[in-house]
Formats: C-alpha cells, sequence, structure tokens
C-alpha cells in the first residue's frame, strides 16, 4: 500500500527529518516515482555524444536510459529497452552504435530516435497489428530533452516548467564553467571515476553545503597536508586543496548559501580578486580570457568563487575546477557517483591538468578526502537503523534564513539552510498527489480497459 500524503507530509518538519526518509524501501520507491519520475535530471554532456551513433548509458533513477546522437544532429534520450522481449539493447558504458541501434537477442533495429527500422522474417507478423510506425514496435524516448549549454537533461514527465525555469539560479553556476573557456565551450575529458556508496543519496546532496563538517571528518588530511607543507617550506597546489578543509569555523561562516526551488543552491565565498593572478597557471588562463572578453569580465569570470553546487536530483557542478558530480540512486542504502572532468576548450592544458589533480586528489576512490566522507555517510545510514531515536536535526541557524525573490539566502555558511531547502521540494515532490507518470500509466490502462 502506497504512503498516504499524511503519512508522508509528517516525515518532515522544518527543524528536522524522519530518520525513515533514508532506510524505508517503500519511499525509495516511491522517490523514483515522484522525484526522479518528474524531474529533468541530467543525463549527460554533449561532447560525449559527438558522432551520429556515439551514445552514453545512464540512469534517471532507477531507469536505464541510452542518451545517443541521431542523424539529424539532435541528442535524444530513450529508455534501454528493447520492444520485443525487453533486452536492454546497449551494454553499459560509451560507445557507437553505427547508423542504428540492433537489439542482441533477436536482431530488431531502431534508427537512433528510437523509432522502429526493421526485423528479421517479416512474414511472421503478418495479420497481426505490427507496423514500423506503431510505437508499440520502437524504443521508447524519454518525455522530454533539452540542453543547456551542451548539459544534457531529461524529463519523464511531459508536464512541468521548461529546463532553464527548473534550474533557476544554477544555470549560472554551468554558465561559469563555460565562461571559464575563452569560445564558452567544455567538454567531458580524461576519463570518469565512479564510487560507490553505502548510503542513500538525500546524505550527498546534504553534505555538499555541510560546512560544519570539513575540519572534524577530514582532519587526517588536513593536518597531514600542513605536516608536509612544513616540511616542504611551501604550500603547492595539491597540499592547498586539502589544506581548505582545515579553515577554522570563522572562515565556513563568513561564507553565504543560496537555495533556490527545487532543492538547488550553491555555496559561495566573497568575490575573490585575485583568483585571476595568484598563480602561473591563473596568470595564464586570464591573459587568455582577457583576450577573449576583455579585462574587467575576465576578472569577473575567475573571481567567482563558488564551491560546490546543487542541481538536486542530478548531482553537483564545479565551476573553480571543472567537474561534475553525477549522483545516482541505486537502492535505498546504495548510491552511486559519477565524476566527470571538463576540459575548457582554447584555455591552456594547465588547467585541465589542474582540474584532474583536483578530482584525483578530492573525488576519486583513492583519494585522501573523499573516503573520510564515504565512511560517514555509512555511519548514518547505519546509525539511522538502530534504534537510537527516530529524527535527524536540521535546526542550525532555523529561522534566520532570509527570502529572496527567487530563493532563500543565509549568509552564515554554517546554516542547515541547504538541507531544509532540499527537504522543502523533497516534500513538494512527494506529496504530489498525481505524478504525470503515475497518471500516464494509469490513463494508458483504462484505455486498454475500455478498448
Ligand atoms: S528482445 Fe530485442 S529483438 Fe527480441
Ligand atoms: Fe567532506
Amino acid at each position: 500500500m502506497t504512503l498516504s500524503n499524511e503519512a508522508l507530509a509528517a516525515l518532515v518538519r522544518a527543524d528536522s527529518v524522519h530518520k525513515r526518509v533514508y532506510t524505508d524501501p517503500e519511499i525509495f520507491a516511491l522517490e523514483m516515482e515522484r522525484i526522479y519520475g518528474q524531474a529533468w535530471i541530467y543525463v549527460g554532456h554533449e561532447s560525449q555524444v559527438k558522432k551520429t551513433g556515439d551514445y552514453h548509458t545512464t540512469r534517471i533513477g532507477d531507469q536505464d536510459v541510452i542518451m545517443v546522437r541521431a542523424a539529424d544532429g539532435k541528442v535524444h534520450v530513450v529508455y534501454n529497452r528493447c520492444p520485443h522481449k525487453g533486452a536492454k539493447v546497449v551494454a553499459e558504458g560509451d560507445g557507437c552504435t553505427g547508423k542504428f541501434f540492433r537489439c542482441p537477442y533477436h536482431a530488431w533495429t531502431f534508427k537512433l530516435d528510437g523509432s522502429h527500422l526493421s526485423l528479421p522474417l517479416k512474414n511472421g507478423l503478418e495479420g497481426t497489428c505490427y507496423d514500423p510506425a506503431n510505437p508499440d514496435f520502437s524504443m521508447k524516448a524519454v518525455a522530454r530533452v533539452d540542453s543547456y549549454r551542451g548539459f544534457v537533461f531529461a524529463s519523464q514527465s511531459a508536464e512541468g516548467p521548461d529546463l532553464k525555469t527548473f534550474l533557476g539560479g544554477v544555470a549560472s553556476s554551468i554558465d561559469n564553467l563555460c565562461e571559464r573557456s575563452p569560445v564558452g565551450e567544455v567538454e567531458v575529458a580524461g576519463g570518469t571515476f565512479r564510487v560507490m556508496q553505502k548510503s542513500n543519496w538525500k546524505v550527498f546532496y546534504e553534505n555538499l553545503h555541510d560546512t560544519m563538517h570539513a575540519r572534524v571528518t577530514h582532519e587526517s588530511s588536513f593536518v597531514a597536508a600542513r605536516e608536509e607543507a612544513a616540511a616542504l617550506g611551501e604550500m603547492p597546489f595539491e597540499l592547498l586543496i586539502m589544506d581548505g578543509n582545515g579553515e577554522p569555523y570563522e572562515f565556513w561562516e563568513k561564507l553565504e548559501l543560496r537555495a533556490y526551488h527545487n532543492g538547488h543552491g550553491y555555496m559561495e565565498g566573497i568575490f575573490d580578486p585575485t583568483a585571476a593572478t595568484r598563480d602561473p597557471v591563473s596568470r595564464d588562463h586570464f591573459a587568455v580570457l582577457t583576450e577573449a572578453y576583455g579585462e574587467e569580465k575576465a576578472r569577473q569570470i575567475l573571481g567567482m568563487n563558488r564551491h560546490n553546487t546543487i542541481i538536486y536530483g542530478s548531482g553537483s557542478p564545479h565551476t573553480v575546477f571543472q567537474q561534475f558530480r553525477v549522483i545516482r540512486p541505486v537502492s535505498v542504502d546504495r548510491t552511486m557517483i559519477e565524476i566527470q572532468t571538463f576540459r575548457l576548450k582554447g584555455a591552456p592544458d594547465a588547467v585541465f591538468d589542474r582540474a584532474l589533480t583536483y578530482a584525483n586528489l578530492i573525488n576519486s576512490p583513492s583519494s585522501n578526502v573523499m573516503p573520510d566522507d564515504v565512511e560517514v555517510y555509512k555511519r548514518c545510514q547505519e546509525g539511522n537503523q538502530t534504534r537510537g531515536g527516530d529524527w535527524v536535526s536540521l535546526h542550525r541557524y532555523l529561522g534566520t534564513d532570509q527570502e529572496t525573490p527567487d530563493g532563500m539566502v543565509s549568509t552564515n555558511g554554517t546554516s542547515e539552510l541547504p538541507m531544509r531547502n532540499q527537504f522543502a521540494a523533497w516534500k513538494q515532490y512527494m506529496l504530489n498527489p498525481a505524478p504525470t507518470r503515475q497518471r500516464q500509466a494509469q490513463e494508458k490502462e483504462a484505455d486498454r480497459a475500455t478498448a
């Protein structure tokens, strides 16, 4: 039996959330339906499918989908399912399928937008409803696909806001990431990392703006970085990025947290005028951007001191170090993180090298930093399965958040505003009485019954 709206609403309070939202498989299944069945979800970057027939597999919640470049140059997103017996048409990963898809089971073929192309021994279907134009013989397309500056999103619902409206204030993070290239374009490069976490997907989003954990959870890496720097007599970039977690609480309090509709947001430092000229890599980068955009704009682009951005349901783009951590729920207690790194077209190679170094040292499976987070996420998952209490606290700086025209802001970077904002969105999605996908399925069922 599906949980009632009253029961779901009671799980989220202004200052806390019931631990069931992290541990109950029934709630996880509803999230797949009501959040991932409606929201725009990042499926990949256009640069991952450069040529006709190139594809990239991914998931929208619990749904396996394929992002593919068709002959018309457009990027399509289709469910990875053959309409014959249901086999997944392509294996997981990236590849090129050529001019069409061919199912590995009985060789039904499909155009690159998923529509039916052909099948062997057509005689056997004579006298049936078989018709290449009959959608029952095609791979099904995801309801809506759109791209923002090359970042492709898909929504399983035919209704709802357009992508730009959905992204709201966090579209500016994608803008800044692209503008760091003198031609305004980026591409996925250098391979991707994957990390399987033994925790619920929402914990990762909450931690992205959890500044109170940095100097505690990451003590081992920033202390080691400081010791190493002292021995070297300097603080190279590799150690500097680990050292940052050791900033005192006063540092984190000065950051600003922006919260937007749909659970999105970002964390921003005060504009950093030194960012453009601080080190040789930045100076070279600044020179290239100055040529492209003029000095003032170049300084503005590099000075935007934005840390993790949250696109709720999709993951976290990072502008300064050019990456996108794609967050994919696998089950109530398993989450796959895929880390994509971007090359800024036209920027010096050293900028890309620095992005790769950041990904290696901070986010990769062999990082000194990420395993600290993965460990505490797992502890939250396990602790919440004990009988030691039912509620998870979101109290910090409650009541001090300021409304803005498009969301909320906290001028204290240690506020738990981002978590409260995420759960406000969660509640909105989860209480939707008739999610479009569910309704469409019901309508189809009703049509069948009356036919
Ligand atoms: S399952 Fe795909 S052709 Fe039979
Ligand atoms: Fe962390």
